[in-house]
């Protein structure tokens, strides 16, 4: 079964061919990040005017690049939530026009769903059940995937997500956006025990808390700045990074033990992150877990992730009518 999916929650405006839930026929991404850089973050309205813009010549590329027909696809996918509403209602529509015009099913996918779902495109022999941790810049969740449809949140953020603490904590850094990235390359030059930052505790032994770790870097800065203090910027950078992973991966690994698992994903845009990537590596192979993550390629948004969940969507029934709406906010 062949799927175009289109993906347009954030900043990206994605399509994507995907043949069995596990093979991508054709992924193409374009970007807005050039344009966001300039205010510092996404500008909502501009993602949505962007999508509304790149959308058609996108999906005829992603065709293009499959070498295939619009009638040569058996069914359209598309992102529904979480996401900024109005970048949402873009691909909705389309996806909705598309299916609507051609005859073929409508199949709406959860974003972090698609995110957990890259692993199976990576992945050949990946099946639930499986412990997943999916940190992007919305998201901190450690999830029991019970089937490729079921998901159980047993941790999650208290306050902001991974990627968001990433992106605050390096705009106070002198980082543009999106910052994750240049803390990561910033941190390979620096020291991750140079500077202590607190490691919040949670009655909830699986959730997290990032806003208090990220609030202390940037007041670090600022304080130094007034006294007119030199910072050691990659330090700086290695030392939250170091904080952020080894809070991430420690909970998951605890959760993982606790529950049983020895099989573990991790997912979403912080899973391109080396310092996670590296540490949780590490930690699950010293309790015999094995542990699944997508290439960097497949962490952050595409349409190729929503093309695989799409698949296990329909194969469990879960398609849609023309009354689907966008939804900003939805649990798993
Ligand atoms: O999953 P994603 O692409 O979009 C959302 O669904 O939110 O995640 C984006 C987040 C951003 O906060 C970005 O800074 C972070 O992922 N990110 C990273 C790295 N690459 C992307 N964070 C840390 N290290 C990275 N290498
Ligand atoms: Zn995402």
């Amino acid at each position: 079964m062949r799927i175009l999916a289109i993906e347009t929650s954030c900043d990206e405006t994605a399509v994507a061919v995907v043949e069995d839930g596990r093979k991508i026929i054709s992924n193409i991404v374009a970007t807005q990040i050039e344009e966001h850089k300039l205010y510092g973050g996404v500008v909502p309205e501009i993602a949505s005017r962007r999508h509304c813009e790149s959308i058609v010549a996108v999906v005829n590329e992603a065709l293009e690049a499959a070498e295939m027909k619009l009638c040569e696809v058996d069914a359209i996918a598309v992102t529904y939530a979480p996401g900024l509403i109005g970048a949402l209602l873009v691909g909705v529509n389309y996806a909705k026009g598309l299916a609507l015009a051609s005859g073929k099913t409508l199949i709406p996918v959860h974003h972090i769903k698609g995110h957990i779902a890259a692993n199976y495109i990576a992945h050949e022999d990946l099946a639930p059940p499986y412990l997943c941790l999916a940190a992007s810049g919305g998201h901190s969740h450690i999830m029991r995937v019970s089937d490729y449809t079921t998901f159980e949140t047993i941790g999650r953020t208290l306050d902001d997500a991974a990627g968001e603490a990433f992106d605050k904590a390096a705009r106070a850094m002198g980082f543009s956006y999106p910052g994750g990235v240049h803390i990561d390359k910033a941190a390979k030059n620096g020291d991750p025990k140079k500077y202590r930052l607190p490691r919040p505790k949670t009655q909830n032994p699986y959730d997290f808390s990032f806003s208090g770790l990220k609030t202390n870097v940037i007041n670090l800065v600022h304080n130094a700045n007034q006294k007119g203090e030199e910072i050691d910027i990659d330090s700086l950078a290695a030392s939250f990074q170091y904080t952020v992973a080894d809070i991430l991966s420690s909970r998951f690994v605890q959760a993982a033990e606790d529950f049983g698992y020895k099989t573990a994903a991790l997912a979403g845009g912080v899973a391109a992150n080396s310092a996670l990537r590296g540490m949780l590596t590490e930690r699950c192979e010293k309790k015999g877990i094995k542990l699944y993550i997508p290439p960097v390629s497949l962490c952050g948004d595409n349409a190729a992730m929503i093309g695989s969940q799409a698949f296990f969507e329909y194969q469990a029934g879960n398609v849609a009518d023309g009354s689907l709406n966008a939804v900003a906010t939805m649990p798993l």
